[in-house]
């Protein structure tokens, strides 16, 4: 599991017990799952498990997770001839016979995701779901009242169940989503208005850097560890040699950093330059400071007109290791300061990196963009 951004439950024809782990996986370390008709009876099966052992009613997990669906007790079984039970091919045709519609709850994922409120999916179950727990959304209905899908989305965690088959729908705006979901962990928000997370979830990991006059020995993140090293060796084997000058900062440097500009530069050269104590990206150890050393040995920290190769090829190639350049030209509006060419942000999600890169984007443009992820977490 620790090597799975989110997963994917396909169809099938058994529970197994392995699910159960991996719910608990996406709830605790913020993996999207998204489940298909046999992966959307599991996530309500391990729901209605939790639901039922709290109010101390005795479970057979091994019943429900060993044997047939036919004694699990929250499923009920399709009665033949209905609009439910078909069988379906890759023909055009078949999946347009084996399709219903569907009603989606507004602002539930779906409804996001499709932008609509109405779906044809084909439709293959011999089972549907019996009861819904509190702890998941009912999303999604057929006409005559079958649950169709549920959600769940506390706590910036992201599941979605779905009893038709999607995948054999043209459109494939539900993997886009799926995939962009994956990392979730990194797609946080630190800004002038966003501060830092009570119980900040980043561990932090020693990392020595070759840069003489780097804070906090260019501690990092754990997770961005490695894609730092694979980023940092990529710019090193096409000429630039590049390190960090900073890193993760604990809160009392950054308030002292903020106190020590101010009284150097004043007060309007902070607000441009300097983030407060618990509104810097810098406390998370998701944002780095590149310094560069030159041919003649000199380091430099500022990407001026006489770097400007090197400062192109970091924004070329830093999406595919997971990095946007965080305080891009022309954004200061937005962003709330300067232009900064030297500090990268890493994110993780690699398709994310890259839309936003090609894009010429932002991170709050983004999260604007991305409407849904700003109303469903919680930063
Ligand atoms: N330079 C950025 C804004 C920080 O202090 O976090
Ligand atoms: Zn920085």
């Amino acid at each position: 599991m620790d090597i799975c951004d989110g997963y994917l439950w396909p169809g099938g024809v058994q529970i197994l017990r392995s699910f159960y782990p991996i719910i608990e996986d996406c709830i605790k370390n913020k993996k999207p799952l998204l489940g298909i008709c046999l992966g959307m009876q599991a996530i309500t099966t391990y729901f209605n498990i939790l639901e039922d052992a709290k109010n101390s009613l005795k479970l057979d997990l091994e019943t429900i997770y060993k044997e047939n669906k036919e004694k699990n007790p929250y499923l009920v079984k399709v009665e033949n001839e209905d609009m439910h039970l078909n069988i379906v091919t890759k023909e055009k045709e078949s999946i347009e016979n084996a399709s219903h519609d569907i009603f989606l709850k507004k602002d539930s994922l779906l409804y996001h995701i499709f932008d609509c409120n109405c779906l044809s999916i084909p439709s293959m179950h011999s089972f549907t779901v019996a009861r819904i727990p509190k702890d998941l959304q009912i999303i999604g209905n057929a006409s005559d009242g079958t649950i169709e899908a549920v959600e769940y989305t506390k706590n910036n965690s992201f599941l979605l169940g779905i009893q038709g088959h999607v995948e054999l729908l043209e459109d494939s705006k539900i993997f886009d989503w799926l995939v962009r979901y994956c990392h979730m962990k990194y797609q946080v928000l630190v800004n002038k208005k966003y501060a830092l997370q009570e119980d900040n979830p980043f561990q932090i990991v020693s990392y020595q850097s070759l840069y003489p006059n780097c804070i906090q020995d260019g501690n990092i993140e754990i997770g961005v560890l490695s894609s730092w090293i694979a980023f940092r060796d990529y710019e090193r084997d096409h000429g630039y040699f590049i390190d960090i000058e900073s890193a993760f900062r604990t809160t009392e440097l950054q308030q002292q950093i903020y106190e020590d500009y101010k009284k150097k530069y004043g007060l309007e050269y902070v607000e441009a330059y300097v983030a407060k104590p618990r509104h810097s990206e810098h406390e998370t150890g998701l944002a780095i400071d590149i310094a560069m050393r030159t041919e003649s040995g000199k380091w430099v920290t500022n990407f001026d007109e006489a770097f400007l190769e090197c400062h192109q090829f970091l924004k070329e190639n830093c999406a595919q290791f997971g990095f946007i350049l965080r305080y891009p030209e022309n954004k200061e509006e937005i962003t709330g300061y300067h232009y900064e060419p030297w500090h990268f942000r890493y994110i993780g999600n690699e398709v994310v990196c890259k839309y936003i890169m090609e894009n010429e984007l932002c991170l709050e443009e983004y999260f604007e963009k991305e409407k849904l992820l700003m109303k469903k977490a919680k930063f």
